[in-house]
């Protein structure tokens, strides 16, 4: 079915048994202050044991202080580091695959709170916080280099595969190699060859202390997304080349720093409004250049994705990073042609958003990610006994999975006929089929597992006595939050959820009160059904408290479109003419014309429900949206947890 993700390839002489390469994240997941621990061994051995052929470990520091890249990262700094790796070496070997260790060093991206100035080629401020690195002296560069060829050593003394340098994403050797980050005079800036010599040293002295048969490749940012003052594509072509010349076994194909321009800058890691594979372009190119195997990520969720990928020959190995937070069975499940089973990321950027705040992976779809100690053993004494869980959405489809394989018997009420909750709006905005997907590979691994689903059924008090059920979940859900402002129940005012179902009731001007991820995405759909768009928020920031990145990708696809944007502005009433706000700045009020007034000012649980439940069956555990109204991460974390410990 697979035939090509499915077949060996080699890197240098080393055979990997699939061409599914789970790429390098930083889980922020190991040892305080660097180094393997065991939850780091069980996430890589989860994912191993989910049949992957080789995996990338996320960045590994070479260095402390500035070379701290994360808090929690595994490390190869010295000998004190190898008996860690080694154990993690042993625990994925075990499952037949193979694994890369990531040699980083971050550079002009190194953490001030937790170690010294950054460093890099030049000293060119951090877009983003404004930092300032040093840059590196010859001396300096000199001790980097042998850094990287001790942790190469120390890597392949631990068992590793082979190594991957991060010369990507702005890192220090990106730092090198890009001209748009490398102002440097001296022997290491300037020409290509020049601002290649950095990261050809450190080649050079890895093979000199680890052989010529030990693999090791180097991840690109093959485009930077700044024309000629950077690294484009054919720049990157040059430089692949390049580093086959001097001797690397693969490539490693990404794109982007900090400095890409903003569209460009999500395509690193992009929002699950990306189409899968589209950035395959890239490697086919470099392809043309050079005749060492090349991984390539391209937002891949689908192994028929992966599958045409190479098919069409554009690289060797298909990057899956984030399918595997996901489903650490990604691979097993493609290769026993369930696809429709594995459950599918939806490209929410929890799991980056969470490192990038320093704590551990998580992911909104998987909550044993990053978890997968403290959930390896389940109680499983369940004897049968029935549970009622009412409400079908990631929380109640989570807690029935996972009291099933309890031995609980779980049964299921959801009132509407497809089950997935709130998630069956959340997939009506544009770009979100990932969404769907998601649902549709929950309501078939429920089904799979034979958990008594009953779509269509309203759970009542007395249908769910009549079961006499050991245990109840409620995760009923939320409802839309409607403001007591005057005019609120005119006949102009529509719920966000409303219009994503039926985009007709939008009529003519429009004005959105939240402006949330359902805010915006239902702004999006308005302003493309033609609809002149304002969106107000009493915050101060235009989708506060959600992801960055998702807020600059929804910006972006709505720019062309020109909508208003009203931060700091308080819902004062709704007229016939429109709405009334209160500008917190000025404290004057303000007037927008509008025929439809769109409301998505985020959800309050059903309190009346969970009450009525709870009267009933006092012990009867709250979940998720039910119990307080957040994202799917906090529905499926909480529902996960709560199923897991329970006890009747
Ligand atoms: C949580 C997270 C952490 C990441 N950390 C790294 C890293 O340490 N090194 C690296 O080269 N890329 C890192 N990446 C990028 C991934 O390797 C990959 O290129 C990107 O997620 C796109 O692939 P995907 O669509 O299959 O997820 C990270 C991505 C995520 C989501």
């Amino acid at each position: 079915m697979y035939d090509n993700l499915f077949s060996p390839v080699q890197i240098g002489r080393l055979e990997i048994k699939n061409r599914v390469a789970m790429t390098a994240m930083g889980l922020n997941l190991a040892a305080a202050g660097g180094g393997v621990n065991d939850d780091a061994i069980a996430f890589y051995e989860a994912r191993a044991k989910g049949g992957v052929g080789l995996i990338i470990s996320g960045l590994c520091r070479v260095l402390d202080g500035a070379g701290v890249g994360e808090p929690n990262q595994l490390a190869a700094r010295h000998s004190g580091d190898l008996q860690g790796l080694e154990r993690l070496m042993d625990a994925v070997h075990k499952y037949g695959t193979r694994i890369f260790i990531q040699l980083h060093h971050p550079g002009r991206e190194g953490q001030l709170m937790f170690g010294e100035q950054p460093v890099a080629a030049s000293a060119i401020p951090h877009p983003l916080s404004g930092q300032s690195p040093r840059a590196l002296t010859l001396p300096e560069i000199g001790k980097i280099q042998t850094a990287f060829v001790t942790g190469a050593r120390i890597a392949q003394m631990a068992g590793a595969d082979g190594v991957e340098l991060h010369g990507a994403h702005g890192y220090l050797i990106n730092s090198f190699l890009s001209p748009y980050l490398n102002r440097r005079e001296d022997n290491y800036g300037g020409s290509l060859e020049n601002r290649l010599r950095f990261l050809v040293e450190i080649l050079a002295g890895i093979r000199a202390a680890c052989g010529q048969n030990f693999p090791l490749g180097v991840r690109i940012s093959a485009d930077e997304f700044l024309g000629d003052q950077g690294n484009d594509l054919a720049a990157s072509c040059r430089i692949a080349a390049a580093l086959e010349k001097a001797g690397v076994d693969f490539l490693d194909i990404s794109c982007t720093i900090p400095e890409s321009p903003p569209k460009a800058a999500l395509t690193c890691i992009e929002p699950g409004t990306f189409e899968q594979g589209w950035k395959r372009y890239m490697a086919a190119e470099i392809k043309q250049h050079v005749r060492i195997p090349l991984i390539a990520v391209a937002n891949i969720k689908e192994p028929q994705v992966a599958e045409e990928i190479l098919r069409e020959g554009c690289c060797d190995l298909v990057g899956v990073a984030r399918g595997h937070l996901a489903d650490p069975a990604w691979c097993n499940k493609a290769k026993a042609g369930r696809a429709e089973m594995i459950r599918k990321c939806i490209g929410c950027l929890v799991c980056i958003n969470e490192i990038c705040h320093h704590r551990h992976i998580k992911c909104s779809v998987n909550p044993t990610t990053g978890r997968e100690r403290e959930f390896a053993r389940p109680e499983r004494n369940g004897a049968g006994r029935t549970i009622a869980v009412i409400g079908g959405g990631p929380a109640g489809l989570t807690a029935a999975m996972v009291l099933k394989d309890r031995g609980f018997h779980p049964v299921l009420f959801d009132a509407a006929r497809r089950l997935g909750g709130t998630l069956n709006l959340a997939d009506k905005g544009i770009g979100k089929d990932k969404i769907t997907r998601y649902i549709d590979s929950m309501i078939a691994q429920a089904q799979e597992s034979g958990i008594d689903l009953r779509p269509g059924e309203e759970a009542t008090v007395a249908k769910v006595q009549a079961l006499s059920p050991s245990g109840v979940f409620v995760a009923c859900g939320a409802r839309p939050f409607i403001p007591p402002v005057p005019g609120i129940d005119g006949g102009n005012v529509v719920l966000a959820e409303e219009v994503l179902l039926h985009p007709e009731e939008a009529k003519g001007d429009c004005v959105i009160i939240g402006s949330g991820m359902t805010g915006l995405e239902t702004a999006e759909v308005v302003l493309k059904s033609g609809h002149r768009t304002t969106i107000a928020d009493l915050l101060p920031e235009i989708g506060a408290g959600a992801d960055m990145m998702t807020i600059l990708d929804a910006k972006q696809r709505m720019a062309p479109y020109d909508p208003t944007y009203l931060p700091g502005h308080k819902l004062l009433r709704v007229t016939q003419e429109g709405v009334e706000f209160e500008c917190l700045a000025t404290g004057l009020p303000v007037r927008v014309t509008a025929d439809t007034v769109i409301l998505a000012l985020g959800v309050r649980p059903q309190t009346d429900l969970v009450a009525r439940f709870k009267a009933a069956f006092p012990d009867a555990h709250v979940l998720g949206d039910a119990s307080r109204g957040g994202r799917v991460v906090d529905a499926t974390q909480d529902a996960y947890g709560q199923a897991f410990v329970y006890e009747p």
